[in-house]
C-alpha cells in the first residue's frame, strides 16, 4: 500500500536523508519516497509521513529506524563485472603492475575498497579477476593471501546479501561469465554460492561514505567507488574525493562508475586513459 507524500512532507524528509547519507533527492523525487518507504512507515504503526518524520528524528530509536530508511531509499542496482574495462584494466595493468612491486619487493600486499558494494557483485568480481590472473601462473594461493579487499555499503541489507555471496539465477544470468561460474561457485538449491576462498579474501563493512572512516581502513592502493556518487550533491562529492584521497596510498588508483567524474570537483586526482577506459590516480 503506498501512503500520500505531501510536498512539506517531501522536503522534510529529503533534507534528512541528504543530511545522513548524502543521497540528494531532486524535486521530481516525492514519488520514490513515496514508493520506497510507505511500508516503513506503515510497519512502523505511523498513519502519515509527518509522524514517521518526528519517530526518525526524535523517538529513542531513531538510529535502527535511520538504517531502514536508507536501506530502504538506496538504489542497489548492480551487476558483475559492470562495465566490462575497469576489469579489464585490472586484469591488464593496474594488478600486473602492483605484483611487480610485490615481486621486487616494494610492497607486501595490495588493499583494494569497493566503496559502495550494494550486494557483492562488485567486489566478488575484483576477486574473481585477480584470482583468473594468479590462476594463469598457478599462483592462486599468493593471490588469496597477498590481496585483501574490503568491501562496505551504507545498507546493511544489502551489505548482508553481499556476506551471504549466494544469488539466484537471475542474479547470475547478469553479466557473469560461465566459466566464472564453474570455477568460482557451487549449486546450492536454487542458489549459486560464491566458494569460501573467493570469500575469504574480502572483508565487509558498513560504513557510510557521509561519516568519518573506521581506524580499522587502511591507505588503499585501489578505489572502487562506482556508480554511487550519480546520488550525490556536488558539495558532497568534493569532500568525498578528498576523503577517498586521504585513505588511498600516494601512488593509488580510483575508478567511477561510467559516466562519473571527478571533473569541477577535484584538483587531487589526474585521469589516466588506458584503451577507452578513464580511470584516475592521485596527483604525484
Ligand atoms: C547503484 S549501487 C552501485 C553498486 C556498485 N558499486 C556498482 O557499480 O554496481 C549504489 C550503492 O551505493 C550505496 N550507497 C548510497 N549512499 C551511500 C553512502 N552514503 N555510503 C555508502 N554507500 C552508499 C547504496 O546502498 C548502493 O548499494
Amino acid at each position: 500500500m503506498t501512503l500520500p507524500i505531501s510536498t512539506h512532507e517531501f522536503f522534510l524528509l529529503r533534507s534528512y536523508i541528504e543530511e545522513q547519507s548524502g543521497i540528494r533527492l531532486g524535486d521530481d523525487k516525492s514519488y520514490l519516497v513515496e514508493n520506497r518507504l510507505s511500508n516503513l512507515v506503515l510497519e512502523c504503526g505511523c498513519s502519515s509521513f509527518t509522524e514517521f518524520y518526528h519517530r526518525i528524528r526524535y523517538s529513542p530509536q531513531a538510529h535502527i529506524l535511520k538504517d531502514a530508511v536508507l536501506d530502504a531509499i538506496a538504489t542497489n542496482e548492480t551487476l558483475w563485472f559492470r562495465d566490462r574495462h575497469p576489469f579489464r584494466v585490472l586484469r591488464e595493468t593496474v594488478l600486473p603492475r602492483l605484483q611487480e612491486e610485490i615481486e621486487t619487493g616494494r610492497r607486501e600486499r595490495i588493499a583494494i575498497w569497493s566503496a559502495a558494494c550494494s550486494t557483492g557483485q562488485e567486489p566478488y568480481s575484483i576477486a574473481m579477476t585477480a584470482l583468473d590472473l594468479y590462476s594463469r601462473r598457478d599462483r592462486e594461493k599468493e593471490c588469496e593471501r597477498r590481496i585483501r579487499i574490503t568491501a562496505s555499503d551504507v545498507s546493511g541489507r544489502s551489505l548482508a546479501a553481499a556476506r551471504a555471496g549466494s544469488y539466484s539465477e537471475a542474479a547470475i544470468c547478469r553479466g557473469l561469465p560461465p566459466a566464472y561460474l564453474h570455477r568460482y561457485f557451487q549449486k546450492a538449491g536454487n542458489c549459486w554460492e560464491i566458494e569460501d576462498r573467493v570469500r575469504d579474501m574480502i572483508s565487509f563493512t558498513q560504513y557510510n561514505l557521509k561519516v568519518p572512516p573506521p581506524r580499522t581502513f587502511g591507505s588503499f592502493d585501489l578505489v572502487f567507488l562506482r556508480n554511487v556518487i550519480i546520488y550525490f550533491s556536488d558539495e558532497f562529492k568534493r569532500t568525498l574525493f578528498e576523503k577517498v584521497a586521504g585513505l588511498m596510498s600516494p601512488r593509488g588508483f580510483l575508478f567511477l562508475g561510467t559516466g562519473e567524474t571527478i571533473t569541477g570537483y577535484t584538483e587531487t586526482f589526474e585521469p589516466v586513459e588506458d584503451a577507452g577506459c578513464i580511470y584516475y590516480r592521485i596527483r604525484p
